[in-house]
């Protein structure tokens, strides 16, 4: 067993710093910040006017400077946002993590680096601090090296609590903000050899309770997986709202796998090569092969490691159930899906009878949220990041034991939009090359001994179909462009012939 596979007790209290000495500075950035937070990729409750914003902590993050000249401040803020709703409902109320940067010196070249202007929150105008220039301070490179620092070692701060499990940490490297879209933020720490690059993912929406992207990487970490980044350390803090809940993960530290690629790109670029040789659909099946490999590792790893339990027949109905509601509900949302609604409630009948026929499904954790997008080909293989769990579910739904058949869908459905993304002059070369694919994913997951996804063909219709419409939904609300491609795969699910089921009794 490695290192990294034993946490060490957080056993160094270090005394709170005292943050009220900043509550002037703070108080003068809460007004800007209702203008600012709505315009983050990452904030959650887009259109809806921010009725009030509460520090709920401020942690003041060590470092050999103070509001002076020519010196910066870096605050933690954990920050209660309440949304009032349309109808007049319940506010909405979210807890998001800021890093706050104060400067006097403006920008741009904060520190000598280039702080993109989207991160400046605003300059205050009155008061104490009047000129500061206030920022995320995540794109801070010499502010976020002190949150590295406080990394490095088992600590408290305020209600911060690190932890790290050892491994190689990058030394007071400079980070930079990935350029990756995400829907966190993530810093790269990447000064020296490669194996002590390293990248923090920093969670902008806060909720009590252990993330699950910690808490299954720690599981695969202790199990010895090699099919995720070394975990390497991570942060949390008591939300003060909630006292009686888990602490809260606030980010966490993994190896970052500087030559990976990442699988979306990988294959857009194998299917873009069809369109001047369409002979060639099989040119990504050796590396969906090795991927189905990976994802079946991880889900035996987890197995092992973590409860699974057996869907009882009920269970199994409910579940087919919630498929069909969220279809209805996804129907009212997006009418165009509405001519396919019967044949695709079809699909979790046959769900629903399959149970009833004596299927019994194992739960287990799951990666939850698997597409092309969430794997990188590095030099050791395959790698499966982002265990967060589809992000619209709670975190307690997030933590339920699923079929581990969930991912296999996830990674099907992907090939599907990589194929219809690439716009290929023959849609029939795009189809044959997803279909190639989907093949070869499924005997690579088969192939290590997991449970071979084809053989229930009417598990995984039905759950690449709550996929699909999960995805309709989505694209429809985030990215209209790109709801025609979930909409043509369930078009396409509701018309090819249903496998023979039982007839109802
Ligand atoms: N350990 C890593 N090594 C290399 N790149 C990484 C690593 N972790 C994340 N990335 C890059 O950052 C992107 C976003 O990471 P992810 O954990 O999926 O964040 P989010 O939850 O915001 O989607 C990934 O798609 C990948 O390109
Ligand atoms: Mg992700």
């Amino acid at each position: 067993m490695s290192d990294t596979s034993r946490p060490r007790a957080v056993t160094t209290p270090v005394p709170p710093t005292p943050a009220a000495g900043y509550r002037p500075l703070v108080e003068a950035t809460l007004p800007m910040l209702r203008d600012w937070l709505p315009r983050r990729r990452w904030f959650a409750g887009k259109g809806h006017p921010i009725s009030a914003i509460t520090p709920l902590a401020v942690t003041a993050l060590p470092g050999p400077t103070g509001l002076a000249r020519g010196t910066g401040t870096l605050l933690h803020l954990l920050l209660r946002v309440e949304q009032r709703q349309p109808g007049g409902g319940a506010p909405v109320v979210d807890v998001y993590q800021l890093l706050l940067g104060a400067h006097p010196d403006g920008l741009p070249g904060l520190h000598g680096a280039a702080v993109p202007q989207d991160a400046v929150i605003g300059r205050i105008t009155s008061g104490p601090h009047d000129g500061l220039v206030t920022y995320d301070a995540a794109y801070d490179p010499a502010l976020t090296r002190r949150l590295l620092a406080l990394l490095t070692s088992p600590q408290r701060l305020g209600p911060l609590r690190f932890s790290t499990l050892g491994g190689r940490l990058p030394a007071a490297a400079p980070g930079r903000v990935s350029t990756a879209e995400q829907s966190n933020t993530s810093i790269i720490y990447d000064g020296g050899s490669p194996a002590e690059a390293a990248i923090l993912k920093l969670f902008r929406r806060v909720s009590p309770g252990l993330n699950p992207d910690l808490e299954l990487s720690l599981a695969l970490g202790r199990a010895g997986s090699s099919r995720i980044p070394a975990p390497l350390a991570w942060f949390e803090a008591e939300l003060p709202d909630s006292p009686q809940e888990a602490p809260a993960t606030l980010g966490v530290l993994t190896h970052f796998l500087r030559e990976a690629e990442d699988g979306w790109e990988l294959a857009l670029r194998q299917i873009q090569l069809l369109d001047s040789d369409p002979t060639r659909v099989g040119n990504f099946a050796a590396e969906s092969f090795l991927l189905g490999r990976a994802t079946a590792d991880v889900h035996l790893a987890l197995a092992r490691s973590m409860p699974v339990t057996v869907l009882r027949r009920a269970e199994v109905e409910a579940m087919a159930e919630t498929m069909a509601l969220r279809l209805d509900a996804a129907c009212l949302a997006v009418p165009a899906l509405g001519r396919h609604r019967d044949a695709l409630r079809r699909i979790f009948r046959d769900l629903a009878f399959a149970a009833r026929g004596g299927l019994r499904l194992r739960a287990q954790r799951v990666h939850g949220d698997l597409h092309l997008g969430q794997v990188l080909r590095s030099t050791r293989g395959w790698v499966l990041l982002d265990f967060e769990g589809e992000p619209a579910k709670t975190l307690e739904e997030r933590r339920l034991p699923q079929p581990a058949v969930r991912d296999v869908a996830g990674i099907l459905r992907s090939f599907d939009y990589a194929a219809a993304h690439a716009r290929l002059a023959d849609p029939a070369v795009a189809a044959a090359w997803a279909a190639r694919n989907r093949e070869a994913f499924c005997a690579g997951y088969a192939a290590t001994g997991a449970e071979d996804p084809t053989l229930d063909p009417v598990l995984l219709r039905a759950f690449e179909t709550d996929k699909a419409i999960y995805e309709v939904v989505y694209e429809a609300r985030h990215r209209p462009d790109w709801v025609a491609i979930p909409l043509a795969a369930c078009a396409r699910l509701a018309t090819t012939p249903a496998t023979p089921t039982p007839t109802e009794a």
